[in-house]
């Protein structure tokens, strides 16, 4: 999704670019307001290599492995794009 596709959401979006440096950012919101456009129409627009991990499939207690196996995946699907 494109910046021009995403309705009335331009003062998040600079909430976002205006805060580049921030170690965690938090995008919080009721199901379906449009969390996940909102992320990733602005890493669209920044230069910085990016993955996102959706992390709802680690059960409770998961242990590292899940967690690298989920990570790996998301690095694996960006491997074009993140290589130098
Ligand atoms: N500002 C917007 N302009 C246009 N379409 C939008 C906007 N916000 C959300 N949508 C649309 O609404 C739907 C839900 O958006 P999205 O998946 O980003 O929400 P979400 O908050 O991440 O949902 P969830 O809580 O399920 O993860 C999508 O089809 C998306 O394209
Ligand atoms: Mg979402």
């Amino acid at each position: 999704m494109k910046r021009e596709d995403l309705f009335d959401r331009e003062q998040e979006l600079e909430d976002l670019h205006n805060n580049l440096d921030v170690p965690i950012l938090v995008i919080t919101g009721v199901r379906r307001i449009g969390k996940s456009s909102i992320l990733n129409v602005f890493l669209n627009e920044i230069s910085y290599p990016s993955i996102v991990l959706d992390l709802r499939a680690l059960r409770n207690n998961y242990g590292l492995k899940e967690f690298y196996e989920i990570l790996s995946q998301g690095i694996c699907s960006k491997l074009e794009s993140l290589s130098i």
